[in-house]
């Protein structure tokens, strides 16, 4: 009876969209392929590629004007060099070279950029921390993370997920008498919010062992020629038609069985158009904001509604008023662990060009660009004030910047104890859908290997 009633009520909802969908794309052009690919960030350019390479027709539909989601690279316009403010070294493993060399980019060893001699200030009010440094990492922490290797590479987790792992990070620091060490290397690759808050579970996740070789061994590769938007571009270049830049799904429908496909309704800088494919990679952050024109079951929507990303934005100044011989690094001189004051900027980092700055920001809200420069401002004139032999005079200039959000999904500890990932991880596959991306694990050589991973099943859900 139930059953029944579901039937009844989801095949009206099917046809209420369906004629949505036909009004908005009525008389568009259709595009057929084997694989539509949500987002061209890390792993949607992966999936596209390397479906392509197996023979698959595919099509990307990107935001953005360009593919590398996180990727983002400023070129000085005096010098052409290229200043890279996002995503800044690649784990160095065999999958990561083998993409590179595929996009015809010559690899070097990556370094994350020196930081010259830093200072520790706390840009609440620009007073530098006396005698501070980070602190380095020791065996308490490694202890620990080797406690959880299914943490390593995903979150397929035990059920029931170990309470310890939905402890704030403070407090299973205290738990199990482990120092600040873990705040040496997190602030690398970005994590938004506030690191105290954060549950156990996302640092040993994000903090793995591969981040570790990065950080410590320098097991690290990026583009030799230091342009790091080159690989994306290649693969644009390479995709060409197959890429719809600022394009967005408007409405989709996903049938229950492989043979069955999906259609959407893209909405294209060029008018909208069909999309009628086998099977759907998701390679977008899995919320409801992005996830909702897809017309989401109950199933779907219970599982994604979990998630949401953090705040974080990145961008390049220049005319800083400061000193060029130092990194700028926020660190509260009265907060636990010493970790900044939210909102704020996570630090100005020096570039090739001497005199430009790139510099992170996170947030607990959504911010526009208007606000990030303001506030980024504010701080800046702060340190002007303080810092010694800085010219308080100097006003910023602002050229470029990037948001990053939402950044790296997570779900709260209630619904994680509920099941959350496992429910996310039955997913795969489910009304011709796949989900890939940065919601498993953050770092790009690792997101591509889970990828990997997927593309037979979701080659072998094509072919049904
Ligand atoms: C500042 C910063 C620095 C980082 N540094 C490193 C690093 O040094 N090394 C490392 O390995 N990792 C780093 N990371 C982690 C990074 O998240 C991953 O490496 C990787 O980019 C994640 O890939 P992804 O495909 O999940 O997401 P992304 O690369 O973000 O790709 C997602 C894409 O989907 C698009 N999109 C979003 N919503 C929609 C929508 N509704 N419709 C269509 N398209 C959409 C986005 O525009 C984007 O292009 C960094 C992250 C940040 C924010
Ligand atoms: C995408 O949008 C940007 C910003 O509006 C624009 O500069 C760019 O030319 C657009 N690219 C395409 C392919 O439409
Ligand atoms: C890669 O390096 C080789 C050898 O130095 C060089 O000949 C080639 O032009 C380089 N390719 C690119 C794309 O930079
Ligand atoms: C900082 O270190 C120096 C040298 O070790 C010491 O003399 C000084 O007292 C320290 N200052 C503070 C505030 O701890
Ligand atoms: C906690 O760790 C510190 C430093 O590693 C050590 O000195 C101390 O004895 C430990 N305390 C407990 C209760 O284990
Ligand atoms: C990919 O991930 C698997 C675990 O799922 C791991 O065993 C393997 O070593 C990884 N491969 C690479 C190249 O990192």
């Amino acid at each position: 009876m139930k059953s029944v009633a579901i039937g009844i009520s989801l095949s009206l909802a099917v046809s209420a969209l369906a004629s949505k969908c036909a009004a908005q794309c009525h008389n568009a052009e259709v595009i057929t392929r084997d694989v539509a690919i949500i987002g061209g960030g890390a792993t949607g350019t992966y999936a596209a590629i390397n479906l392509k390479d197996a023979g698959k027709s595919i099509v990307v539909v990107e935001k953005k004007g360009e593919l590398g989601g996180h990727t983002a690279t400023y070129h000085d316009p005096a010098t052409g060099t290229p200043i890279n403010y996002g995503l800044q070294v690649y784990y160095d493993d065999p999958l990561a070279r083998a993409f590179f060399s595929r996009l015809n980019i010559n690899v070097s060893k990556g370094e994350f950029p020196t930081s010259h001699t830093p200072l520790y200030i706390d840009f609440t009010d620009g007073v530098e921390l006396a005698n501070y440094s980070i602190p380095g990492l020791n065996d308490d922490y490694l202890a620990e993370l080797h406690k959880y290797p299914y943490l390593e590479n995903g979150l397929e987790l035990p059920d029931p997920v170990p309470e310890d792992l939905l402890l704030p990070w403070s407090a299973y620091m205290k738990k199990f008498n482990i120092t600040d060490d873990a705040f040496a290397t997190y602030s690398r690759p970005a994590v938004a919010g506030d690191l105290t808050k954060t549950l156990a579970l996302f640092v040993f996740n994000n903090l793995n062992t591969v981040m570790l070789e990065e950080e410590i061994d320098g097991k690290t590769i990026v583009n030799a020629n230091g342009d790091y938007a080159e690989p994306f571009r290649n693969a644009l270049a390479e995709l060409g038609a197959d890429v719809l830049l600022n394009s967005t799904v408007v409405s989709g429908q996903r049938g229950s069985k492989p043979a069955e496909g999906v259609r959407l309704c893209v909405s294209t800088p060029s008018g909208a158009k069909q999309i009628v494919a086998k099977q759907l990679v998701f390679a977008a952050p899995p919320v409801l904001d992005n996830l909702s024109p897809f017309n989401l079951d109950r199933r779907e929507s219970a599982v994604v509604s979990q998630f949401a990303g953090g705040f974080y934005y990145t961008g390049v100044v220049t005319n800083l008023g400061l000193p060029t011989a130092h990194s700028y690094v926020n660190r509260g001189r009265a907060t636990e662990s010493h970790v900044a004051s939210l909102p704020g900027n996570v630090m100005f980092n020096p570039t090739a060009v001497e005199g430009t700055y790139y510099y992170w920001y996170t947030s607990l809200s959504a911010l526009t660009r208007a606000e990030v420069e303001a506030a980024t401002r504010d701080t800046l004139k702060r340190l002007q004030r303080r810092v010694a032999g800085a010219d308080a005079g100097a006003e910023p200039a602002f050229v470029a910047y990037n948001s990053h959000t939402p950044l790296h999904p997570t779900a709260g500890a209630e619904a994680i104890r509920a099941g959350v990932y496992r429910d996310m991880y039955a997913l795969q596959g489910y009304r011709n859908t796949w989900y890939t991306g940065s919601l498993m694990v953050t770092g790009s050589p690792q997101l591509w290997n889970i990828t990997s991973q997927l593309l037979p099943k979701i080659i072998a859900a094509s072919e049904q």
